[in-house]
């Protein structure tokens, strides 16, 4: 298949090679202004993509999108009169609301949804080290999305396993849960994901934890205090030796996945008039991070 990858970062450019050793015909689309962009994946030799190719965006069979939350919009719009009304727009990151936010303006193409707990880590801007190996899920957004079942047969062919969820809704809610109690945590406390299982974060993860089922359960999510406790803390140990995601953003002084993540749960929470002291206050100290960078600049 002609596949598009629109963000090669770590997850991105493990899509990549893991799709072209698969066979299938795979393209970049990112930032940079190079034609050609080489991927070296663990110790295999690097392979050389094509990058911000017109034509192969016009011929792409699936674009999938694995931005960060907060870029997709950014990196999506101006794509769309590129592309043919039958690709199918995947859509592969942390948090929630993203897609919701753009909805109006894609809805004629076939939209899925997916999420990874692959690791991987890009040490610099060719090299893409596999450090975890997990599982991948997908599921349609829209009506359209519903046919297209086969990817995953395609994904999981490229970079096991990798399965078809009918819903595919409760279980962003469920890794939303997870980024939810580690992300800000690790953020604030500078620690790896493996210390928040040390006895002094735990009662402020249950406190999280129960203001989640709280707005899951709102929102007609099956959700119980105690096997998302479990869950919670099998990632903590499976992750121990790495730094979040908004771990590393904040570290390096980037914008954070926040309002997409602790921010689509308060924003979910406040439309059933449930308020969220723990969660909120994360959200405030993240924000906080954020905003003294932009007055310092
Ligand atoms: O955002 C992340 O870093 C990951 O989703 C997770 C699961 C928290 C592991 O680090």
């Amino acid at each position: 298949m002609n596949i598009t990858i629109v963000g090669p970062g770590a997850i991105g450019s493990l899509w990549a090679c893991k799709l072209h050793q698969a066979g299938h015909n795979v393209s970049l689309y990112s930032r940079s202004t190079n034609k050609r962009l080489s991927i070296k994946l663990d110790n295999l030799p690097e392979i050389s993509f094509h990058n911000n190719d017109a034509q192969r965006l016009q011929q792409t069979d699936i674009l999938l999108i694995t931005v960060k939350s907060w870029q997709v919009e950014s990196a999506l719009l101006p794509l769309l009169d590129k592309i043919d009304s039958k690709t199918i727009l995947l859509f592969m990151h942390n948090g929630m609301g993203a897609v919701d936010d753009l909805n109006s303006q894609i809805s004629h193409f076939p939209i899925v949804l997916a999420t990874t707990t692959h690791g991987a880590l890009k040490p610099y801007a060719q090299c893409v080290l596999y450090t975890g190996k997990g599982q991948t899920q997908i599921g349609a957004y829209n009506d359209l999305g519903q046919q297209c079942s086969f990817l995953a047969d395609v994904f999981n062919h490229a970079l096991p396993s990798a399965v078809w969820n009918s819903d595919i809704n409760t279980a962003l809610w469920n890794k939303l849960a997870i980024n939810c109690a580690i992300n800000p945590l690790t953020a604030l406390h500078q620690c790896k994901n493996g210390a928040l299982a040390q006895p002094q974060f735990q009662i402020e993860i249950q406190e999280i934890v129960t203001e989640l089922v709280q707005v899951m359960k709102a929102n007609h999510i099956q959700a119980d205090e105690k096997s998302l406790l479990n869950t919670i803390y099998n990632v903590i140990n499976a992750t121990a030796e790495n730094y979040s995601s908004m771990h590393q953003d904040i570290h390096h002084k980037r914008n954070s996945e926040i309002d997409f993540i602790t921010g689509f749960l308060i924003k979910a929470a406040a439309k059933h008039h449930i308020e969220l002291p723990k969660n909120r206050a994360l959200y405030e100290s993240i924000k906080q991070i954020e905003n003294n960078w932009q007055s310092e600049e």
